[in-house]
C-alpha cells in the first residue's frame, strides 16, 4: 500500500500544490487528504483539482474533540504536512502521530519563529533587521511554535535592494523546491522502520 500524506493549510496553498503535482503519479506515496481551517482558502480549490478529498473543521473541532484524529487514523495517514497552516497542533494530534507531522517555515529557524509569525510577516522582520541572508527551514512539529525538531534548512543571500516581495520570491522557490523531495526522505524511513 501507498504511504499516505495529509496536508494542512490555511490559504493558497503553493507549497500544497508542489507536493501534489510531485505525489501525483509516484510509485510509493500519495496524497489521501487536505484539510483547513479556512472555507475560503484556494487550497481547496486545489485538492478539487487533483480530485483529492479535502475537510474543512473548526476550533471547536480541532481543539476541543478527537475527530481529526479519528478521520486521520481511519485514513491510515503516514505523514501530516503543514503547508501554510497557522494554527497550533493541538496535544492529541501530537501524541496521536509522533514524529509524524512537520512544518515549513520560511525563515532560518531559530530565528523569525513562534506565535505570530508567518508569511509576510517574517519576511518583513527579516529585511528590517538588515539581514545578509534569510532561508527556509523544514522541521518536525511539537506543541510549540516552530521549536520541533530541525530536519532541512536552505539558503538565499539578500542583495542590496531586494524588496519584499523579492526575499518572498527567493524563499517561495526554496520552498516549492526542497519541501517535496524532504517529504519524500521522511516518507522512506518511515518505510524502511516497517
Ligand atoms: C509558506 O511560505 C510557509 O513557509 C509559510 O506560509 C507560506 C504558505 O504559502 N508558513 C509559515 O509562515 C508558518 N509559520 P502557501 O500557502 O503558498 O504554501
Amino acid at each position: 500500500m501507498k504511504k499516505r500524506i495529509a496536508i494542512f493549510a490555511s490559504g493558497s496553498g503553493s507549497n500544497a500544490q508542489k507536493i501534489l503535482e510531485f505525489f501525483k503519479k509516484h510509485p510509493e506515496a500519495e496524497v489521501a487528504l487536505i484539510l483547513s481551517n479556512n472555507p475560503e482558502a484556494y487550497v481547496l480549490q486545489r485538492a478539487d483539482n487533483f480530485e483529492v478529498p479535502s475537510h474543512i473543521f473548526d476550533k471547536q473541532e480541532f481543539y476541543k474533540s478527537d475527530e481529526i484524529v479519528s478521520l486521520l487514523k481511519n485514513l491510515q495517514i503516514d505523514l501530516i504536512v503543514l503547508a501554510g497552516f497557522l494554527w497550533l497542533i493541538p496535544e492529541n494530534l501530537i501524541s496521536a502521530f509522533p514524529n509524524r507531522i512537520i512544518n515549513i517555515h520560511p525563515a532560518l529557524l531559530p530565528k523569525y519563529g513562534g506565535k505570530g509569525m508567518y508569511g509576510d510577516k517574517v519576511h518583513k522582520a527579516v529585511l528590517n533587521a538588515g539581514e545578509e541572508e534569510s532561508g527556509i527551514t523544514i522541521h518536525y512539529v511539537n506543541e510549540h511554535f516552530d521549536e520541533g525538531e530541525m530536519i532541512h534548512q536552505s539558503r538565499f543571500k539578500i542583495e542590496k535592494g531586494d524588496d519584499l516581495e523579492m526575499i518572498k520570491f527567493k524563499g517561495q522557490q526554496l520552498e516549492h523546491l526542497h519541501y517535496p523531495k524532504v517529504v519524500e526522505q521522511i516518507l522512506k524511513k518511515i518505510k524502511n522502520k516497517n
